[in-house]
């Protein structure tokens, strides 16, 4: 099925089999490989992005569906160099170890923000319960979002 959609701001238009997931199309197709799979089943978070500002699990969308929507992965937040908001208080709180949850920890609690929901620390924990961290770094990845959003 042919198939277009906005990634990051460029458009394209791409050739997809319908049973195609959206975030093999991100990697695969698109090379966008910040965007990781942890698990294939909706449950770590690990991938993902924003779908019209919205974080979605990438692994749950068939790229098909994907069809006239704007896509915003990892690769697309920062700005003419500057770090996005929130990946730069994921660095100065040290909000990562291996760094596998991190760009989906990183697009979920840009979602949270915008979206008003990330009132405080208990709140940011319950938002981004969708979102696992393996090396168990929930502290001060909380920390770090909560430093983002203005909150404590
Ligand atoms: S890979 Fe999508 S939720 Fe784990
Ligand atoms: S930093 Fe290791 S899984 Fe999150």
């Amino acid at each position: 099925m042919r198939v277009a959609l906005t990634v990051n701001g460029m458009r394209h238009e791409l050739e997809l089999e319908p049973r195609e997931l959206l975030v093999y199309v991100l990697r695969e197709r698109l090379g966008l490989t910040g965007t990781n799979v942890g698990c294939d089943t909706s449950s770590c978070g690990a991938c993902t992005v924003l779908v019209s500002g919205e974080s979605v699990k990438s692994c749950t969308v068939l790229g098909v569906q994907a069809e006239g929507l704007e896509i915003t992965t990892i690769e697309g937040l920062a700005r003419n160099g500057e770090l996005h908001a929130v990946q730069q208080a994921f660095h100065d709180h040290h909000a990562l170890q291996c760094g596998y949850c991190t760009p989906g920890m990183v697009m979920a609690a840009v979602s949270l923000i915008e979206s008003g929901e990330a009132t405080d620390k208990a709140a940011i924990r319950a938002g981004l319960e969708g979102n696992l961290c393996r090396c168990t770094g929930y502290h001060n990845i909380v920390e770090a979002v909560a430093a983002a959003a203005g909150v404590t």
